[in-house]
């Protein structure tokens, strides 16, 4: 047997035994690579004389043809060995759901899902939103408001100050949304028919109260409104937001330094087995405050009350959040948890609309 018969079977063999696409990758350098034997025999080519050349060269060049066709050969196949066994190892089971992408798995959380229902209804109500900062002056929180200074309504609000600036003038966190209403008065001309929601600020912690909590003023002033309006409103606006039919109120005389008369507005209710719904049952829930704009706020904010009345209200937003979607405690709306954010947060993309459904 000559030595390229002997050097093709070597190869061959080895071709052959290479299981995987590494060893077959070895065996072609070592044949065909710079150093390779097959590439040494066709290197000493070069110093033959013409008549061995004529004779070798074909017999080399066809062990290279050879051995190239035997390596891709095997590097199909091998190829194919490792898919199939792939194929077999990774079955790919397609009754299962599509795992949800990073951006459909976020939740909105419940409060601001509340404020965009709220915003919406009273939007087709022909409101508009208006904000203020959550830093007020005593005068927008309180003086303004007709809290006159050492008032004992101003310590029932368990203000957060800060301490007094260069000026001695001591800042505070807003303890209600009712200074936007001042804001309001100042820089709109009525007729004005706004909503405000916003952090409100008050030192007070437990199962229903957070030191920062949320409030949604309303506010209208206009020369014919009354407190018919308002009952009206605030009727439309519990019946869309509690999607029932019909729900009954009644109002009772309270006080606010800012309004008069000052009411506040309990919703008929029925609490069955510790859950409370709406629009059926005997029993009653305070939802609110509320008011004719009292004559010295219209005053201070430079409107004739002879001109102008108007009405206002304030509500809790976490309270009608937890109301309307049945959450017990009111702490772990602050607490970021992501396991009570999956179970009550909103999916992103279900915007509420009154046409397309509030809370579905
Ligand atoms: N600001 C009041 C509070 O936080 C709530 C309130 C009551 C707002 C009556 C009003 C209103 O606009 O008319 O307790």
């Amino acid at each position: 047997m000559s030595d390229l018969t002997t050097l093709q079977q070597t190869i061959l063999t080895a071709i052959t035994d290479a299981t995987d696409e590494a060893a077959l990758e070895s065996v072609r350098i070592a044949a065909l690579g710079k150093a390779g034997s097959i590439s040494a025999l066709l290197k000493s080519l070069g110093g033959m004389s013409p008549d061995e050349r004529k004779e070798k060269g074909p017999q080399i060049n066809g062990l290279r043809d050879i051995v190239n066709d035997a390596l891709l050969a095997r590097r199909t196949a091998l190829k194919d060995q490792a898919l199939n066994a792939r194929l077999q190892s990774e079955r790919a089971d397609v009754s299962l759901p599509v795992p949800e992408s990073m951006a459909a798995r976020g939740r909105i959380h419940p409060i601001s899902q509340v404020i965009d229902e709220l915003t919406a209804i009273f939007a087709d109500m022909g409101f508009a939103v208006a904000e203020g900062p959550d830093i007020e002056t005593d005068f927008y929180n309180f003086t303004a408001l007709n809290f006159p200074v050492g008032h004992p309504a101003r310590e029932m609000h368990d203000t957060f100050f800060f301490s007094p600036d260069a000026q001695g003038e001591r800042k505070l966190l807003r303890t209600h949304t009712s200074p936007v209403q001042i804001r309001t008065m100042m820089t709109q001309k009525p007729p004005i028919r706004v909503i405000i929601p916003g952090r409100t600020y008050r030192c007070d912690s437990d199962q229903t109260h957070t030191p920062m909590f949320h409030q949604v003023e309303g506010l209208v002033i206009d020369k014919g409104s009354h407190l018919g309006h308002l009952k009206w409103i605030l009727a439309e606006f519990c019946k869309a937001f509690f999607e029932v039919d019909d729900v009954k109120m009644r109002s009772r005389p309270s006080f606010f330094p800012f309004t008069e008369p000052s009411m506040e507005v309990d919703i008929q209710c029925s609490r069955k087995g510790g859950e409370i719904r709406f629009g059926e049952g005997e029993d009653w829930l305070e939802i609110l405050g509320c008011g004719m704009v009292h004559p010295n706020v219209i005053r201070h904010c430079g409107l004739d009350p002879d001109d102008y009345q108007g009405f206002a209200w304030g509500m809790g937003i976490d309270r009608i959040a937890m109301l309307k979607y049945g959450m017990p405690d009111l702490r772990p709306f602050f607490e970021a948890d992501i396991r009570w954010l999956s179970h009550y947060g909103f999916r992103p993309l279900d915007l509420p609309t009154l046409a397309g459904g509030l809370s579905v």
